[in-house]
This record gives C-alpha cells, structure tokens and sequence, in this order.
C-alpha cells in the first residue's frame, strides 16, 4: 500500500475504470471504463527522479491511446454500419473489434509495447500492469471471442513468443513479461470455451505473479546474475523466489499447474488435441528456462558472502506477505484436491 495520498486516490480510480469497463452494458461505457483506467494509471507510472519511468508511461500512453482511439472508432462504426447497411458485417467485426482490446492486453503480435514498458516500470507497477490491467481487455473480448483461424493464429503466437521470446533474457522483467504474454495466450483459449475457466486462470494467475514479484522485490533482483549472489538472500527467501517462479512456469506439485491442468483438459474434452500439443511444447520450453535459472542459482554458483548476517534481521510486513504468498503457491494446489474433486 503506498502510503502517498496521490496514488491512493489513483489506485481506487484505477480499480474503478476497470469495474466501470467491466459491468457496463454498452461498448461506450466499456470504452469510457478503459479510459479512466488508463488516466489514472499513467501518474502512477511516472516519477520524477527516475527517467525510465516516465520513458515508459510515455511509451504506454501512446500505445494505449492508439488502442482506445481504434477501439471507440470501430465501436461507433460497427454500430453505424449496422444501422445504416443491411450487409452482413457481423463476419469481420468480432475480430476487428479484438484487435484494440489485443493490443492493451498485450497479446502476441501486438505485444512489442510491452517488454519496453515493463523494463522501465517499479515492481508494483510491474505487478499492477501483468494482472489488473489485462482484466477489463479481456473481459471485453469474451463478449466477442470465438474459435476461428484468427483467434487460433493469436493464440499460438502469443505462448510461442512466450515461450521463444524469454529465452534468452537476462532480465527478470522481461522475463516476467514474456510469462505474461505466454499466459494471456493460455487465458485466450479459456475464454474461448467459458467465462469461469478464464475468470479461474485469472485469479491464480494475478496471485502467483503478486508472489513472484513480492518474493523478487524483497531480494533485489533485477538480473538474473543476481540471483546467484543476492545480497539481501537467505536461503528460505531463494526458495521462496524459485518456488513461486517454477509455480508460475506450470511445474505439478505446485499451485501453477492447476490452471495449465484444467485447461489442458478442457482443450482436450473440447476436441483441440493439435492445439493443446502446440502450446504443452511451448510450455516445455519455458519449464526449460526456468529450471535453467533455479538450477544455476541453487546448485552451480552459491556464494553468500558474510555480510549478508546484516540484512538477515529484516523482518517487515512485505517479508510476511512474500512468505505467506508463496506458501500457498506452495501447497495450494494440495489444498484445492482437499477441497473438491478433480478428475
Ligand atoms: C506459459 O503458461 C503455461 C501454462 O500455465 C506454463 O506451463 C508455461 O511455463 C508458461 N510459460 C511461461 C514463459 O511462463
């Protein structure tokens, strides 16, 4: 929680637009919802000691302009056209509708905004711009999404550029953008077959990127060189980081793997055996990449220097929350066969 009033009053009319977006029964007022959000967003974004934020909320202005700008365009034509022609427009204006609301979530060919942004952003931003962000697009789009060659072609690209794209990054932001991108792909192809799914691999999905963000936060690393001697670093807090990192990579025992699970399954009832194979490789990849990292960072190079006992003692509410998060990442999914049961 920010303790500055200014980004107080931005956080609630942030969540706000998103709400406004989200339960309005007019694409006008879905359009206005996304607007609100974006104004209040970008103040949060800017800061006056560090220039790299204010390069990317100019980046994400822009971006995000253009999108809004096509969006409400497209919107009044449909609703013109539609009036005005008897012509069957209701073929193309599914996708030419998407293609905005694409863009603001960051999906895979429209997403070349979105690793810049992210490098200049705060964690908390970082985390705000992953998770609510992409809720109100997202949810605009399930009103309109169907399986077609168009929404199929996206759905590859994005969890093949998520999974080539973070390869070869160093940067933990960028690596966490790729996730992301990755999983807006893999919460397409929930959209696409009922809300629930989606709205399920939403929640788990916002929660594991608040814990990868909260546990890498607190250990101060932006590099992945980093990792191997984080100064701030005991061994519970590598743990902590590696664990929530593999649970948002998808790996079984963890809580990760409940979404990629109930999907996967769902792909398969629904007859999408080619496209469930596509995007289980892709995940292989990025499993890869992340092992690479934990693997490295645990067993290669482990140094801890002796100064380290100093910072041992930090005991704050964010350590708390870092524990308290990715230990349900941890056992959440143990608990969820607890509680109902999955076939
Ligand atoms: C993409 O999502 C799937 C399913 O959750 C996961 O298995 C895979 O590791 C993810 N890739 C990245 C880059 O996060």
């Amino acid at each position: 929680m920010p303790s500055n009033s200014t980004k107080i009053l931005l956080l609630i009319t942030l969540v706000s637009g998103m709400l406004v977006s989200v339960s309005s029964n007019s694409w006008f007022g879905a359009w206005m919802g996304l607007e609100i959000n974006l104004m209040s967003f970008i103040p949060l974004m800017s800061n006056v000691k560090n220039m790299y934020n204010t390069e990317a909320s100019l980046k994400y202005f822009i971006v995000q302009v253009l999108a809004s700008a096509t969006l409400l365009f497209m919107v009044v034509m449909k609703t013109l056209t539609e009036d005005l022609f008897s012509f069957d427009s209701n073929l193309y204006t599914p996708m030419i509708i998407c293609s905005p609301l694409l863009l603001k979530s960051g999906a895979a060919p429209l997403h070349w905004w979105f690793p810049g942004v992210m490098e200049g952003l705060s964690w908390e931003n970082c985390a705000l711009l992953m998770t609510v962000q992409k809720a109100a697009p997202l949810m605009l789009m399930s009103y309109l999404i169907e399986m077609n060659t168009f929404t199929l072609s996206i759905i590859v690209m994005s969890t093949v550029v998520g999974g080539i794209g973070g390869l070869n990054q160093t940067s933990m932001r960028k690596i966490l953008t790729y996730s992301s991108i990755n999983h807006t792909g893999w919460m397409l192809i929930a959209l696409t077959t009922s809300e629930t799914l989606w709205l399920t691999y939403f929640m788990i999905y916002s929660a594991l990127a608040l814990t990868v963000v909260s546990t890498i936060k607190l250990s101060g690393v932006s590099f992945i060189n980093q990792t191997m001697m984080t100064n701030k670093g005991t061994t519970l807090m590598k743990l902590m980081m590696f664990t929530s990192l593999l649970s948002l990579g998808g790996l079984p025992p963890f809580l990760g793997f409940l979404p990629k699970w109930i999907v996967i399954q769902t792909m398969i009832t629904n007859n999408m055996i080619p496209l469930a194979t596509i995007v289980v490789v892709t995940s292989l990849i990025t499993l890869y990449y992340y092992l690479k990292i934990a693997y490295s960072s645990f067993l290669i190079l482990n140094t801890e220097p002796k100064w380290n006992m100093m910072y041992h003692k930090n005991s704050s509410t964010s350590n708390l929350s870092a524990v308290v998060l990715s230990s349900i990442s941890l056992m959440g999914m143990l608990a969820c066969t607890l509680i109902t049961n999955i076939n």
